[in-house]
């Protein structure tokens, strides 16, 4: 069997492991030292009462063979009834107000000077994720600089739903939080670590719900300002894929994707301006390579059943072309 010890380790060790037990982040860490209040709380009353139910079962059971006859009854004793309202009364007490502290720490926390600001939409099935202040948008790959005691880095982020409601986790860095139509939600992260930690809408919202994901890459403020440098090139242009870039440009792609520097301007898809700078495709459901690239747009719905982006029919020839030109866009 696995030891405690090992399992935690483990759980350290692999950044796919997504435990709220591991937190790398303020909110999160907030929330993992109540939820472990909580659960020794509830312990103790667990094994007190069902310790004490167990002893009585057996202690004061019917003698086998004896008829069964009522046992003394015992009717108003003041310190038992004192006893049993005292105590538990304490106990929510203690609950109650440290469930009120968390909660107020992580949501009127407010955003230092120079925090960075994140609008995150949640959309069937994907994140679209924009850096207003920065000029940079992106999907499903979320970069945040990492926080330290002398310099505090934190992201504050205003989430924001396209269609339906689904709920922004990333369970080493903050709890749940609702993305609903019509209402703007704020949370935070402050990661002290960095890595790359994986995040999962975490509210049903359709068919590819359980396909929504979201990586968050936790770096340096010197790659952090690399990479918000680098986003904020307009695409590449290589001469030697332009007939892949004709036949972008001239389909439907251009109406729901943008491609910084062409007339693609469409929103309604990710953003494909850095596309081979992000490690999968389809919100997290395939890793970002040529090939899988190449069967996600020939058949979209076969990767990823539902999905709203449709297949464009291209012969063999045109459709390699196109996958020529999206892996120029690094
Ligand atoms: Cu989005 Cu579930």
């Amino acid at each position: 069997m696995v030891s405690l010890a090992v399992l935690a380790a483990m759980v350290q060790a692999t950044d796919t492991v997504s435990s709220i037990f591991a937190p790398v982040s303020t909110p999160a860490i907030k929330e993992r030292d109540l939820s472990v209040l909580v659960l020794w709380l509830s312990a103790v009353v667990f094994v007190v009462v069902g310790g004490l139910i167990a002893y009585n079962v057996v202690r004061f059971r019917a003698p086998p063979g004896e008829p069964g006859t009522e046992p003394p009854q015992v009717y108003g004793s003041a310190q038992v009834e004192a006893a049993w309202t005292v105590v538990p009364l304490l106990i929510v007490m203690v609950l109650t107000l440290s469930t009120a502290r968390v909660i107020y720490e992580v949501q009127e926390a407010a955003p230092p000077p120079n925090a960075v600001e994140v609008t995150v939409v949640g959309r069937q099935w994907w994140w679209e994720i924009r850096y207003p202040k920065l000029g940079v948008v992106t999907a499903n790959e979320l970069h945040v600089p990492v926080s330290d005691s002398v310099v505090r880095r934190p992201t504050w982020l205003t989430l924001e739903s396209a269609d339906v409601s689904h709920s922004f986790w990333i369970p080493r860095l903050a709890g749940k939080t609702d993305v609903i139509p019509n209402k703007t939600n704020r949370t935070w992260v402050e990661p002290f670590r960095p890595g790359t930690y994986l995040g999962q809408c975490a509210e049903y919202c359709g068919t590819q719900h359980a396909h929504m994901l979201l990586r968050v890459i936790v770096e340096t403020p010197d790659q952090f300002a690399r990479w918000v440098e680098h986003q904020r090139q307009p695409a590449a242009v290589d001469p030697a894929v332009e007939p892949g870039r004709r036949t972008f440009l001239s389909i439907a792609c251009i109406s729901c994707h943008t491609v910084a520097g062409t007339v693609a301007t469409g929103r309604y898809g990710p953003d494909l301006t850095h596309l081979m700078a992000r490690s999968t495709i389809g919100a997290g459901v395939a890793p970002n390579t040529r090939e899988r690239l190449r069967a996600w747009i020939k058949d979209p719905d076969d990767l990823k059943h539902g999905a709203l982006m449709p297949a464009m029919q291209l012969d063999d020839e045109r459709l390699d072309q196109l996958v020529d030109y999206l892996l120029t866009l690094r």
